[in-house]
């Protein structure tokens, strides 16, 4: 094999794809709880993303040597969605946190804080604050980083920080969520002057049921990174900073050949409709899985951790699970050796739900 592999990649070989289901060459269809990592908010062949595409596109690309109005558009959008002030578009979530770790130094350089158990992506800036991978061997940006231990209020009242980043619910940590005096003392540290940056990536563009997970706990982040979801399938990822964060940049100081690219921000148009619209399906079906399966599990000695429809348990074996269900055509994902994460399409319906909760719980 030529291409380097370094996932462990399912035996199946995808040939069409539909709503929420994944079909391969032999027709088997296969319920996508993974949605390509969290990318595929809307599903497969959804019409609104198919109806874009079949447009005529004089240029797919223009670098960041045009301004044009799609790109005023979609940064106009997330602004208006999300109360910030300033959008810079990259390609991907590494990218964003690189970016925002240059936007948050530009105002206030000096010690940053992660924290125990994050993610935030794989390029050195991005790696250097990310403690899941904190025994790479890996080169790592020459700063001063301290990782406080996630959701505990009082080390972080006491901290000393110029920057903070934070993913509101650690996603690839198996979706654990932080309590509300935990973030309360995240915006106490923000009053005396750190620069808060809420990674948003995998929690945010409607997964948990908000636009943004920060707005669960009463958050305003200085600097928020999205990516995933938002190009539609697309690479696409965006830097919001408020205007405090934006005047002390200019130009030179960061740049890109590809990010914003037109295609992706056309489809991002898309995404940013369609996920905005599906905030109350994606709640209630939060409640409906609270009443119908949550006790299930609770029966068989579980908890679920869950926000909307970012969902995430533990179990002795998560690979064994995670093959079990697969055999019965179901994806799941497993972020750790004991932990399976669920990251479905924003439009699955009530009975996928049933179906994939009850594929699940045949099984554990
Ligand atoms: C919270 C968070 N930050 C950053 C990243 C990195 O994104 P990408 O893989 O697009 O570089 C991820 C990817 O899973 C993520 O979940």
């Amino acid at each position: 094999m030529k291409f380097l592999n370094l996932y462990n990649t399912y035996p199946i070989e995808v040939e069409d794809a539909d709503g929420i289901y994944l079909i391969d060459k032999n027709g088997n269809k296969y319920l996508d709880a993974v949605s390509g990592l969290g990318v595929n908010l809307l599903g497969y062949n959804h019409p609104e993303i198919n109806k874009v595409l079949s447009e005529n596109h004089p240029f797919l690309h223009l670098s960041s040597l045009y301004l044009s109005d799609i790109k005023e558009e979609v940064a106009g959008t997330l602004c208006e969605f999300t109360g910030m002030d300033n959008v810079f578009f990259s390609n991907s979530g590494t990218e964003s946190v690189e970016g925002a770790i240059k936007f948050a130094w530009k105002t206030n350089p000096g010690k940053i804080i992660s924290f125990t158990n994050s993610f935030h992506g794989r390029t050195s800036g991005a790696l250097s604050l990310s403690h899941k991978f904190i025994q790479q061997q890996f080169p790592r940006i020459d700063v001063e980083i301290e990782f406080l231990p996630w959701n505990n209020p009082e080390k972080v009242a006491n901290a000393d920080a110029n920057i903070i980043i934070f993913e509101p619910i650690q996603g690839a940590g198996g979706v654990i969520q932080g309590s509300q005096p935990f973030f309360d003392a995240l915006k106490e540290q923000q009053k005396k002057g750190a620069i808060l940056i809420a990674d948003e990536i995998q929690a945010g563009l409607g997964r948990t049921g908000k636009f943004l997970a920060v707005e669960h706990y009463g958050i305003k982040p200085d600097i928020i990174t999205l990516a995933k979801g938002l190009g539609g399938g697309i690479p696409l990822g965006a830097i919001l900073m408020d205007k405090g964060i934006a005047e002390n940049i200019t130009t030179g100081d960061h740049g890109t050949t590809m990010g914003g690219n037109i295609l992706a921000l056309k489809l991002a148009k898309v995404v940013l409709t369609e996920t905005r619209k599906l905030l109350p399906h994606i709640n209630e079906l939060s409640l409906y899985i609270d009443k119908k399966f949550i006790p299930s599990f609770e029966n068989k000695g579980m908890s679920v951790r869950k926000k909307g429809l970012f969902i995430g348990f533990d179990v002795d074996d998560a690979v064994k699970l995670k093959n079990y269900v697969f055999q019965d055509k179901v994806i799941v994902n497993t972020p750790g050796k004991n932990t399976i994460r669920l990251l479905p399409p924003l439009i699955i319906k009530k009975e996928e739900v049933d179906n994939l909760f009850n594929t699940i719980l045949r099984h554990i």
